[in-house]
């Protein structure tokens, strides 16, 4: 096994190990041990967290060039308006709406992202309310927010449809927000899932497909979406689907295949499942 995926492994499985703690909890210990900075997943903790300003920014650079989706992105179009980021890791996105005029507040469930986001929006002298919260259970009243954005975030929680009715109920009525979670119908599921299931042979040790994303997905919990299920479930809860977007991240995703064929398959079969709604 990669030491990548030997490490992510190994967190779940001390976790799993742990007895009496809360399902929810078991997910923030995960988060706390792996701080999303954009940096290699085996590199030593203490080394993928940024300390200066310059780090802070080189973790912007690798947001948006590891997220292709992002070059078409305004984050200036938010001015004045109340954003909402849920799981804000280094604070990456949040710092860039605040630069766009936005007036954010971040939440992330782990102390490290709230340092991190805190540390990141001082360096660049931005104003940022950052908390402490879990997306399940979220302090603000109904009708908060003028736009909220979750990138990779609520399919690591135990409970995503509770994490959506927190969106639907926090945000304001005929405005818009942005979640991207993984996407089910994508190569990355079912190519490496069944490498891992038939050819690795963990099926013969009680594994399925989702549960095989243990090895090599980050996150204690990495649940995958359709865009029919997707759809369904916001559209449930009045957030009404305007665009869903398929993609990937900016990596090589099969290293020989020419760029158009590999542009195709992001586009369709891509890991990262964009929806762009309306809370009706
Ligand atoms: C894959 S990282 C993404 C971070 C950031 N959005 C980015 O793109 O750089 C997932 C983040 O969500 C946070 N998180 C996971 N579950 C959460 C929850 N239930 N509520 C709030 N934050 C959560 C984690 O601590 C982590 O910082």
């Amino acid at each position: 096994m990669k030491n990548r995926d030997k490490n992510l492994k190994n967190t779940t499985d001390d976790i799993l190990k742990k007895k009496n703690i809360g399902e929810q909890e078991r997910n923030k210990l995960w988060w706390e041990a792996h701080p999303m900075t954009y940096e290699d997943w085996d590199k030593q903790r203490e080394l993928r967290i940024p300390k200066s300003k310059k780090d802070f920014l080189k973790v912007e650079e690798n947001f948006l060039n590891g997220n292709p989706f992002f070059r078409g992105f305004d984050f200036g179009a938010f001015k004045n308006k109340k954003v909402l980021e849920i799981g804000c890791g280094s604070g990456a996105a949040s710092c860039l709406f605040a630069k766009g005029g936005a007036k954010v507040v971040a939440v992330d469930i782990t102390k490290e992202g709230v340092e991190m986001t805190r540390k990141n929006a001082n360096f660049q002298n931005l104003k940022i309310k950052v908390l402490r919260a879990d997306a399940k259970n979220l302090d603000f009243p109904n009708e908060n927010f003028d736009y909220i954005f979750s990138w990779g975030v609520l399919h690591h929680s135990q409970n995503t449809i509770k994490a959506f009715k927190e969106v639907s109920r926090v945000l304001r009525k005929g405005v818009s927000g942005l979640i991207m979670v993984y996407n089910k119908n994508s190569l990355r599921y079912y190519i490496n899932g069944l490498n891992w299931l038939i050819l690795k042979g963990k099926i013969f040790k009680g594994y399925n497909l989702e549960k095989v994303q243990d090895f090599y997905t980050d996150g204690y919990y990495h649940r995958h979406f359709t865009a029919r299920e997707l759809k369904k479930e916001l559209g449930k809860l009045g957030l009404k689907c305007d665009k869903i977007i398929i993609t990937h991240m900016g990596t090589k995703m099969i290293p020989f295949l020419p760029k158009f064929i590999i542009l195709w398959l992001k586009d369709h079969f891509g890991w990262l499942l964009i929806i762009k709604f309306k809370k009706e």
